[in-house]
């Protein structure tokens, strides 16, 4: 078409994916295209190569574990952009581009007197990943806040719009886990904070800082602020020591089951939840099993909380991950539980 200009796509090679990774493991992309937007993403399905080539989409790198050199064809995605799109009676709908900063949005929206997400503050990670996991902490799911998303169909190259049912979302899973996993890519997401705002304050630990301080009704700000000094006093930051947060997700166990460990390990922590079944902390298990502080190679059990597994300098993900089959073969062995990883091994 006449006096229309179409920038090439920029296809790197042989990318580094080190400090694109939270974890800081070595791994190379043999091609990396960065997405600014659905158009260039539509370019990636209509080229002669890459749009048959396999692919795999990294946000902020902040659940991936790289044991190897990613064969597929890296999407980097980049689609940035914040927005109002409406503010109605009842709520403020807000636009995010996938390629947004988690915390750096909370804080964003927060500014702008917008609350409702100050309990996932400090999350690492993209707006367009936290879908994909269903991000969730201190009490709120993202499921909670959820209006819809956008995706690029990897087939197609078409542009989609899925509300929250069709996500599917489960704890720390969606559709995007599963049966669209890799075959499309997040560019926006909508989030619905809702009127009249409500603190939510259920988590112990935030009922701590509500004796603590004496502060019985906290604005947004302040559950902000506590949320940020809970997660900095136990879990690690990745630009100083490489992880990708809770390595594992907390399983759940039948009441029967859960008896019967309590029955032999009376401390347990242990969750009730609605449907009769009982969610289990993680952490407390793998610290029972004295792997707190404990490292293989480079790999380590960080040591202010077991969930999380850290990077000592320079471990490899196959350090990573033979660390977290050696946590995995205790667990069953003591308790009978098999954990499940949260992040996604490439
Ligand atoms: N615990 C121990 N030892 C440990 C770690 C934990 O005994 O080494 C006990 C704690 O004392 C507590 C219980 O286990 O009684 C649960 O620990 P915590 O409150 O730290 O929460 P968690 O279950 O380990 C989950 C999420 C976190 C989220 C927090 C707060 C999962 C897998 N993890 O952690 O999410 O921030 O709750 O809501 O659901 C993440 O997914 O990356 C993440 C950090």
């Amino acid at each position: 078409m006449q006096g229309v200009s179409v920038n090439p796509l920029s296809i790197e090679k042989g990318v580094n994916l080190r400090t694109l990774n939270a974890f800081g493991l070595p791994a190379q992309a043999a091609t990396l295209v960065r997405i600014d937007s659905e158009a260039t993403l539509r370019r990636v399905v209509d080229h002669p190569e890459l749009g048959r080539a396999p692919k795999f989409v990294l946000g902020g790198g902040s659940n991936v574990v790289f044991t190897r050199d990613p064969q597929a064809v890296v999407l980097k995605v980049e689609v940035m952009g914040r927005r109002l799109v409406e503010e109605r009676p009842d709520a403020w709908l807000v636009e995010l581009g996938a390629g947004e900063n988690w915390h750096d949005t909370v804080a964003w929206t927060l500014a702008q007197g917008w609350p409702g997400l100050e309990n996932l503050a400090l999350i690492p990670g993209t707006a367009g990943a936290a879908p994909v996991q269903n991000i969730g902490a201190y009490g709120v799911e993202l499921r909670e806040r959820f209006e819809s998303l956008d995706l690029v169909d990897l087939v197609t190259g078409r542009t989609v719009t899925l509300g929250l049912d069709a996500c599917h979302f489960g704890y720390r899973d969606s559709v995007f886990k599963q049966a669209l996993a890799g075959k499309s890519v997040i560019t926006r997401v909508r989030f619905r904070l809702p009127k009249p705002w409500r603190p939510v304050l259920g988590y112990l630990e935030l009922e701590r800082k509500m004796q603590e301080t004496g502060i019985g009704e906290p604005d947004a700000q302040t559950v902000f602020d506590w949320v940020c000094a809970i997660r900095r006093a136990k879990l690690p930051d990745p630009a100083v020591i490489g992880n990708v947060g809770s390595f594992f997700k907390n399983p759940v166990v039948t009441a029967e089951q859960c008896r019967d460990i309590i029955g032999r390990d009376p401390e347990i922590v242990h969750y009730p939840l609605p449907d009769g079944t009982v969610k289990l902390a993680a952490g407390w298990l793998i610290d029972a099993c004295g792997w707190k502080g404990k490292s293989i190679g480079r790999a380590g059990v960080y040591e202010k909380q077991a969930l999380v597994l850290v990077n000592r300098g320079g471990a490899s993900g196959a350090e990573v991950v033979t660390l977290a089959r050696a946590i995995q073969e205790s667990v069953y062995g003591r308790f009978g539980i098999r954990l499940e990883p949260e992040p996604v091994v490439v």
